[in-house]
């Protein structure tokens, strides 16, 4: 009981990009072998799109015991839970460039960047890790696992710089650092 009441609630938010899929999964399983932590995972209707693309889907639902998948920006409803404090951490990764552009000009009309608006305006911070954040262009991989090099339009990193100003958001600029940013939140008091 007394543990129960310790354990911290992080809600990660899968959007419908391919990449660092793995990487995720892989951190995903360190914090469900943590007894500490009570870990849900919820996805946009193109986050569940492209991770089956990338056949991990199998490994995703292996993984993680809470999943959830969009069917209305408020349904399931996690929009609610998360502006009333429900949830110790809110990280979103990886974030689309469309899922970015639309955080940036305030849209809420997905699962995700709709519990992006609600728990800021609820008081609490989100941290996102953009897929689509170099200047140089990216190598990422194709869902057959052929490579594929990506430039990086001006209008996403235009929406980069802006998320970087949001008020309730910290980018995360790289994803070695995203391990680092769960465990330091997670450490800190209610
Ligand atoms: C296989 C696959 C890989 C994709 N990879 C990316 C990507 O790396 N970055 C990106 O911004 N969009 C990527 N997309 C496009 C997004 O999925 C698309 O813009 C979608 O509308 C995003 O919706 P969401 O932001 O609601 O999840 C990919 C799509 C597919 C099918």
């Amino acid at each position: 009981m007394e543990e129960k009441k310790h354990r911290k609630h992080i809600i990660w938010g899968i959007t419908g990009t391919g990449y660092v899929l793995d990487e995720c999964i892989d951190i995903m399983k360190e914090l469900e072998e943590d007894p500490n932590i009570d870990l849900t995972v919820i996805l946009t209707k193109e986050g569940a799109a492209v991770v089956k693309w990338y056949k991990k889907w199998l490994a995703l639902t292996k993984t993680v015991q809470k999943i959830k998948v969009e069917k209305t920006p408020n349904i399931p409803f996690y929009a609610g839970p998360l502006q009333v404090g429900k949830y110790d951490m809110f990280l979103v990764c990886p974030v689309s460039a469309n899922s970015v552009a639309k955080i940036v000009q305030g849209i809420a009309d997905t699962l995700i960047t709709n519990c992006v608006a609600q728990a800021i305006k609820g008081g609490m911070d989100v941290h996102i890790f953009p897929s689509d954040q170099d200047l140089e262009p990216i190598t990422t991989t194709r869902p057959d696992g052929s490579p594929l090099v990506l430039k990086i339009r001006d209008i996403e990193l235009e929406n980069i710089e802006k998320l970087k100003k949001m008020e309730g958001i910290v980018v995360i600029p790289e994803f070695s650092e995203v391990r680092e940013t769960i465990l330091h939140k997670i450490k800190e008091g209610k």
